[in-house]
């Protein structure tokens, strides 16, 4: 497996690949790998005949008292676990290559940020937009495969590729869950015991809500204020937001006639989690 961590190493490798009429699918992640990784992994092996996949934790996504310090990571277990499933390259590079002295250029997405994790997280889904886009760029890949969980930074991307005439197939996956129903994060390394437990109150909204859904419910409110009610019985969980919108503008919306996503933040403890699911009507 190829490590690769300067910009010229990687383009020169993605100019081979491509020299050999190779197609390249890029899974980009922040490290400290677990199924849902692997499963974009997979996916990418399945859509093109190289994979690349980029290990790198982005400052520009993180605000002023957020996790970057903390941010889990394992870079040997990583490494291992991709050299495992015949990954043909891994780009790692530092701060300083992805951001050298200077750096002035940003992209931000407009209405699409506003909401949602956008609400609560200002500045990051111009962090993610702008090294997404970088990323996109060195590694020259043809596809690029990202996880739902973050549907919101999916929808986000699908944009900027488009308006952007970025080029790259962009492809979304199903998020991978723990058995219980917890979605897989990196960030569920953060939780006590306590707050693993409770952090349940995600995916158990979420399922109380299709449920709801497909007995016949289609008030907002009444689902929203619902899936509010299961969160706060848990006194650990503090919700950021609950928001029922539409699936592909992430538009607020006045009833379920057409599938909609439920998507949710909540924090347990210092942990902030997000999960969602597309409820859709009988
Ligand atoms: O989803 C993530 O892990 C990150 O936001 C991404 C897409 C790798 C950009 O840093």
């Amino acid at each position: 497996m190829n490590i690769l961590k300067s910009v010229e190493e990687m383009k020169l490798w993605a100019n081979e690949v491509h020299a050999q009429s190779h197609k390249l699918a890029l899974v980009p992640t922040m490290g400290f790998l677990h199924a849902g990784h692997l499963s974009l992994v997979r996916e990418a092996q399945e859509r093109c005949t190289r994979v690349v996949v980029s290990i790198f934790v982005n400052p520009a996504q993180f605000a002023p008292g957020e996790d970057l310090a903390t941010y889990p990571h394992d870079i040997n277990g990583d490494v291992q676990k991709l050299r495992d499933m015949g990954v043909d390259a891994v780009f790692m590079p530092t701060t300083d290559i992805i951001y050298p002295k200077g750096f002035d250029t940003f992209i931000s997405p407009d209405k699409l940020g506003d909401e949602l994790c956008g609400a609560s997280r200002p500045i990051h889904f111009k962090g993610v937009c702008t090294v997404v886009a970088i990323l996109f760029r060195v590694t020259q890949c043809d596809s690029a495969i990202f996880g739902q969980k973050d549907y919101q930074q999916l929808q986000i991307i699908k944009r900027m590729n488009q308006d952007l005439h970025l080029g790259v197939d962009v492809i979304g996956m199903p998020i991978i869950r723990e058995n219980d129903g917890l979605a897989m994060s990196s960030r569920n390394a953060y939780l006590s015991e306590s707050e693993r437990l409770q952090a349940l109150c995600l995916s158990q909204s979420l399922e109380w809500a299709q449920r709801r859904v497909r007995d016949g419910e289609t008030d907002i409110e009444t689902l929203t204020n619902g899936i509010k009610q299961q969160i706060q019985a848990h006194p650990l969980a503090t919700i950021d937001y609950v928001r029922l919108v539409d699936a592909q503008s992430l538009e607020a919306v006045e009833n379920l006639q057409a599938p909609i996503l439920c998507a949710l933040a909540v924090h347990l403890g210092k942990t902030r989690l997000i999960d969602n699911r597309v409820l859709t009507p009988l």
